[in-house]
């Protein structure tokens, strides 16, 4: 395996991403934790991640000292390269000028690392972002590659198979940044591509039997498809110590609750407590407008219904579960290190289980920490979940509650359900939906004057929403043809009763959000 060290960067989950398009399995540890994960996993090879750090200051982090000793070889990105260079002699300064995006590398000197790629004297585009800048490479070191901004672009010492790169190979602006990476991991370290979804799922199986030995497991279903695949992956695991709560809040999508139903009980024999908490969840909302309230409401719901329903499970004689399970992925835990500090801005109160396991004292066991959502999508259908429930766009804890702006009743409800299963048919019939990273219909608590037939209507305006985005935290609009929008809208009129006009959202986020509250 390969172990790689986060300093903090954004996109150190990418390197993880590019390792396993090789076929290689690595696991990511925030450097303050490091020494303890390469005794644990005695790695092959060991990557050092970029950092928002610089290496001048006082404190800033750096590697263990074993990583550079033990004989394995090391390869340093960015700020890595720099905090190797001065760990083992060279020196790094503060840079006048910040290097940041498109540049190009002219390469010096053939390397192990550039085998088979990048030949001396070619030149090829990288993408660079740093600050500071190394003076000195340490004894035993030597050029390989120089760039306008950084005359150690990349270094090696071949003989020790250290390497380090200035520039950011895992982004997808560096063309070649996969292929070099895949060099490091087959030709220095020497793995062979024998990571798979099926390894993964055995060794993940293993893991939670060892984490959990006897005990019981509760999990909190939420219709979702990372909550499902955790759900499945743990049953297959332990069996009948997992107990399944699925609490139900009204909220969801046409049909969506019967789906998860049966999707657990029929399809997979998973025992599943359905909740019912419709009646509650409605009628606290009844009336209540502000966005914030709304999800602040459900989350405490949420949380009082759930432990309600633990309480009856712990008491049903065969030991209160100490466990909870949760489908965490990857980039809900790049917080993981944080040194940057500095309060943010609350934009949204994110509704998930993450307040249960303090106020109710359980461990957690979160099996998909490590992966992306696409990842979590091929384990989905290694465990043979289906095709239409793990390619589901994301769908959010408050559900239809926060897209139907103004106070919430049943009635609109049901017209925004049938609203959005029109266009989600329609996206599905065009072949759009595997491109389209979330598609909705929002209902407005806006209504306007239309005509249909010879009689005239007042009715609730209709917006609908697509978007495309890598993980949700950026998202461009979604550029239909015009002729599917009115295809959609027509249908949408005619057939869903309270709606007379549609409208469609040509925001971005930023500075919209994807969700319309
Ligand atoms: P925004 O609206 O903040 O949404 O651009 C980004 C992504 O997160 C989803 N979302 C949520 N997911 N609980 C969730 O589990 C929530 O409270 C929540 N709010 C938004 C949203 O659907 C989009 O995919």
């Amino acid at each position: 395996s390969i172990l790689i060290i986060d300093f903090g960067s954004q996109v150190t989950q990418l390197i993880a991403r590019r390792l396993r398009e090789t076929g290689v399995y690595c696991e990511i540890h925030p450097f303050q934790k490091a020494e303890e994960a390469f005794e644990r996993l005695k790695p092959k090879g060991v990557i050092l991640s970029g950092s928002p750090a610089s290496t001048v200051d006082i404190g800033s982090p750096r590697a263990p000292e074993t990583v550079f000793d033990a004989g394995v070889p090391v390869l340093g990105i960015c700020y890595g390269e720099q905090t190797m260079s001065a760990q083992l002699g060279g020196s790094v300064e503060v840079g006048h000028h910040r290097e940041f995006g498109r540049a190009f590398i002219e390469v010096k000197k053939p390397s192990a690392l550039f085998e088979g790629l990048w030949e001396p004297g070619s030149r090829h585009q990288v993408w660079m972002s740093h600050g500071d800048k190394i003076t000195a490479i340490p004894e035993g070191f030597e050029v390989i590659a120089v760039s306008e901004g950084a005359p150690y672009a990349a270094i090696a010492n071949e003989q020790r198979r250290l390497y380090g790169v200035q520039f950011h190979p895992e982004v997808l602006h560096t063309p070649d940044g996969g292929k070099l990476l895949a060099n490091f991991v087959h030709q220095v370290v020497g793995l062979k591509s024998d990571w798979t979804m099926s390894a993964y799922r055995e060794q993940m199986i293993a893991k939670i039997r060892a984490q959990v030995g006897s005990k019981r497991v509760l999990c909190a279903l939420s219709g979702g498809v990372d909550s499902a695949v955790a759900a499945v992956l743990i049953h297959e695991a332990i069996g009948e110590q997992l107990t399944c709560v699925f609490v139900d809040h009204g909220l969801m999508r046409l049909g969506e609750s019967d789906q998860v139903v049966s999707l657990f009980r029929e399809h997979f024999n998973i025992p599943l407590v359905h909740v019912d908490a419709s009646d509650l969840f409605i009628g606290e909302l009844e009336g209540v407008s502000d966005p914030e309230t709304k999800r602040k409401i459900i989350g405490r719901l949420f949380i009082d219904v759930f432990e309600a329903e633990a309480k009856k499970i712990a008491s049903d004689g065969k030991g209160a579960p100490e466990f909870l399970a949760q489908g965490t992925l990857y980039p809900d835990v790049i917080e993981s290190v944080s040194f940057s500090g500095g309060p943010s801005v609350t934009i949204k109160s994110h509704h998930n289980v993450g307040g249960l396991p303090a106020r109710m004292n359980m461990k957690l066991v979160e099996p998909l920490r490590e992966l992306f959502k696409d990842e979590v999508r091929a384990l989905g259908r290694e465990l043979g979940l289906p095709d239409f429930f793990v390619g589901r766009h994301p769908f959010p804890g408050p559900g239809l509650a926060i897209r139907c702006p103004g106070g919430i009743t049943r009635e609109k409800l049901d017209i925004l359900r049938k609203a959005d299963a029109v266009y989600l048919d329609e996206i599905r019939k065009a072949g759009l939906y595997d491109t389209i990273w979330q598609a909705f219909a929002v209902l407005l608590p806006v209504q306007t004057v239309g005509v249909m037939g010879d009689g005239r209507t007042y009715d609730f305006v209709c917006a609908l929403r697509a978007v495309t985005s890598v993980d949700g935290m950026t998202a461009d609009f979604y550029h239909f043809d015009m002729t599917f929008l009115a295809d959609a809208a027509t249908r949408i009129i005619n057939e869903v009763k309270g709606i007379n006009r549609v409208v469609y959202d040509v925001t971005s986020k930023p500075p919209g959000t994807i969700e319309w509250e």
